[in-house]
C-alpha cells in the first residue's frame, strides 16, 4: 500500500506504539487523524511530527465511549479528505486471575480492547469502502494467541480480537483488508511480529519499525 498521501486514523496515538506508528506513517507522508484520552500525549505526539504538507488532526476520544465513536468519522472527515487507513490501536492491561480481577473491571478492558475496535470498524467502515485501497489494523498480542495465567481478562480481549479480524479479513473485498498486528512484549524486540497478514498489505509491517526507533 502506498502511504504518501492517504490518510490513517490512529486511536491510542498518545504514547506507545500509537505514537510510533503516527511518527512512521508521518514519515511516509500519511495523513494523520490521532486520536486518545490522553491529551497532553497527544500534543507531545504532535510535536514529533510537524511536517509541512501534512494534514495532522488531533482528538479526545475514548473508544469506549460508544456515541463518540459512533460520532467520530463525521468529525474526522470534517478535515480530512476520506480515510483509507485504521489503526485500532488503543489497549489496556489488567492482570490478575480470574477470582482477582472483578466482573467489572473485566467489563471495562473488553469496552476499551473488544468493543472499541468493534465499534470503531463498524464506525469507519462507509468511509473505508469509499477508498480504493483500504486497511484496517487491529493490535492484538502475543496473548491473543497465548493464555498465561493471570491473563484472563486481557488474553480473553486479545484472541476476541484476532478472531474478528480474522472473520472480517475473510469476509473481505480487495479494497479492504483486516489485518492484526501480534506483538509479543515491546521489550522483547527479536520476537515482534506481524502475523496474519496474507493476502493484505504486508508494506505495513515498516510501520512497526519506527516503535524501537523511538524507544
Ligand atoms: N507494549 C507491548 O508489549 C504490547 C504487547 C502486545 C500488544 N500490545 C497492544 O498494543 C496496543 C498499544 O500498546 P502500548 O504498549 O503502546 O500501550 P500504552 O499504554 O503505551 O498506550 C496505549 C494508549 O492507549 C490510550 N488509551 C487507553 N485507553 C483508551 C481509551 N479508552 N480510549 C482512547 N485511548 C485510550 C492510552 O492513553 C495510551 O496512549 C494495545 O492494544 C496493547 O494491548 C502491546
Amino acid at each position: 500500500m502506498e502511504l504518501k498521501g492517504r490518510t490513517a486514523v490512529v486511536t491510542g496515538a498518545a504514547g506507545g506504539i500509537g505514537r510510533a506508528i503516527a511518527v512512521s506513517l508521518a514519515r511516509r507522508g500519511c495523513h494523520l487523524a490521532l486520536a486518545d484520552i490522553n491529551d497532553a500525549g497527544l500534543a507531545e505526539t504532535l510535536a514529533l511530527i510537524a511536517k509541512p504538507g501534512l494534514r495532522v488532526t488531533h482528538h479526545h476520544l475514548d473508544v469506549a465511549d460508544r456515541d463518540a465513536v459512533a460520532a467520530f468519522p463525521e468529525i474526522v472527515q470534517a478535515t480530512h479528505l476520506g480515510v483509507d487507513l485504521l489503526i485500532n490501536n488503543a489497549g489496556v492491561a489488567l492482570g490478575g486471575t480470574f477470582e482477582q480481577v472483578s466482573e467489572e473491571d473485566f467489563e471495562w478492558l473488553f469496552e476499551i480492547n473488544f468493543w472499541g475496535v468493534v465499534r470503531l470498524t463498524r464506525a469507519f467502515l462507509p468511509a473505508l469502502r469509499a477508498s480504493d485501497d483500504a486497511c484496517i489494523v487491529n493490535l492484538s498480542s502475543i496473548y491473543g494467541n497465548i493464555a498465561p495465567p493471570g491473563q484472563t481478562a486481557y488474553s480473553a480481549s486479545k484472541f476476541a480480537v484476532r478472531g474478528f479480524s480474522n472473520a472480517l479479513r475473510h469476509e473481505g473485498d480487495v479494497t479492504l483488508t483486516a489485518n492484526t498486528a501480534l506483538y509479543s512484549s515491546t521489550k522483547n524486540r527479536v520476537s515482534r511480529k506481524i502475523s496474519d497478514l496474507a493476502g493484505a498489505k504486508a508494506s505495513l509491517v515498516g510501520l512497526f519499525n519506527g516503535y524501537t526507533q523511538l524507544m
